[in-house]
């Protein structure tokens, strides 16, 4: 057996235990910047995101609803009702002075050909339509996708058009004897959005009452500030 002391496993050495304490604090330092980087990063990413949705709204809405017919921001002064595809989607309020002038329904037209068609339909006071939009669809390219407003005047057709205007019966393609002609080579999608612009004038003439509701808070906001 030896006779010299076994060094002790661990010993406390406080310029050693000093310096981890510092590193700790140091690595912590890092962590807390980097998490209130993220987070800043975030807001301001969430702020655009927003802003641009508000505006790509905005930019829809008044395609529909010209500007010139409302005091009020139609894009906070919405309701969510079912339009008819038995889901809750916004309809836009126009109003002056208090009054309402018109709406944009958001109507999801089913049995396009590659899907449902997602239009806003802006409409006057007096029931007559003011604009469509088509927001979102799969038609496809070079054949369906002529029911964009940037690629062809087909929209035009429904503009001044209501519920009586033409005739309930008449408010089809005419390859299904009604009224209206179809896009060339994409009769199906025409056929479509058809049904979805008379389910939007339909639905303007019965259903005022929950459209012009009395306006909540959130709507009263849309007419603190012009548009
Ligand atoms: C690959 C392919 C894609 C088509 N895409 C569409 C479409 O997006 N919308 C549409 O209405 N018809 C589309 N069609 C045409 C339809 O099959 C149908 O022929 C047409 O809607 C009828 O319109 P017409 O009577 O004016 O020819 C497509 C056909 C093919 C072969």
């Amino acid at each position: 057996m030896s006779g010299r002391a076994e060094k002790p496993l661990t010993r406390h050495d406080p310029a050693s235990a000093h310096s981890l304490a510092g590193s700790v604090a140091g690595l912590a330092a890092i962590v807390l910047t980097v998490v209130l980087l993220v987070s800043v990063a975030w807001q301001y990413a969430r702020q655009r995101i927003t802003a641009n949705e508000t505006g790509r709204t905005l930019a829809e809405i008044s395609t529909v609803l010209p500007a010139s017919l409302y005091d009020n921001q139609p894009h906070l002064d919405s309701v969510l009702l079912d339009t008819g595809g038995g889901r809750l989607l916004p309809v836009y309020r126009a109003r002056w002075n208090g009054a309402p002038v018109g709406a944009a329904l958001t109507i999801i037209a089913p049995g396009g050909f590659v899907g449902p068609i997602r239009l806003l339909v802006g409409i006057g006071a007096d029931g007559r339509v003011l604009g469509v939009r088509v927001a979102a669809h799969n038609e496809t390219p070079g054949i369906g996708d002529a029911i964009e407003p940037g690629k062809s005047a087909w929209l035009h057709t429904f503009y001044g058009r209501s519920l009586g205007d033409p005739p309930a019966l008449l408010w089809n393609v005419r390859e299904d004897s009604g009224e209206f002609d179809a896009i060339a080579g994409a009769t199906v999608s025409s056929r479509a959005v058809v049904g979805g612009v008379r389910r939007a004038v339909q639905y303007f003439a019965t259903h005022h009452d929950e459209i012009f509701a009395p306006l909540g808070d959130e709507a009263r906001n849309g007419m603190d500030s012009p548009p």
